[in-house]
């Protein structure tokens, strides 16, 4: 066995008793073992597609507060970047401080990883997920060929 280390962690209060609440429930004896789950499961995840040049389709939802210093620079300059994975990007207002974004992206599973773990690390990005999916040709299986110009 690997050896075991010790860190402290930052938190706001409100979250860690969240968090008590939830692993609690789902029967975790400490939150050790609890942050060790979402560790590998946020790692197995994140591996999916890294090395991969499928075509896949993917939509990004970002909530983030427009007043963080430089973050809606940030999130244009990168999303200009990465323009060729862009199909359409929709936005909203949804309160005096946070903004909703999501980005309706096509393009190889490796640049769209890229892309969505660029965005979604920035500093005012308080939540955000991406979801991957393969065009429908290929989750049905109706159609085996690979020409990326009818996707
Ligand atoms: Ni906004």
């Amino acid at each position: 066995m690997s050896n075991l280390i010790r860190f402290g962690v930052s938190i706001e209060e409100n979250l860690l008793t969240r968090f008590d609440d939830l692993i609690n429930d789902r029967g975790y004896k400490n939150r050790s073992e609890a942050l060790r789950d979402l560790i590998r499961d946020t790692l197995v995840q994140t591996q999916l597609g890294k090395n991969d040049d499928t075509e896949v389709l993917g939509s990004l939802t970002l909530v983030y507060d427009h007043h963080t210093r430089d973050l809606t620079e940030r999130l244009t300059n990168l999303q200009h970047d990465y323009h060729d994975l862009i199909v359409s990007v929709m936005h909203a207002h949804i309160s005096h401080d946070d903004c909703m974004e999501m980005l309706m992206l096509r393009g190889k599973a490796s640049r769209i990883r890229l892309l969505a773990d660029s965005l979604l690390s920035l500093k005012g990005v308080k939540h955000g997920k991406l979801f991957t999916t393969f065009p429908a040709k290929e989750i049905t299986g109706k159609n085996h060929h690979h020409d990326n110009k009818h996707l």
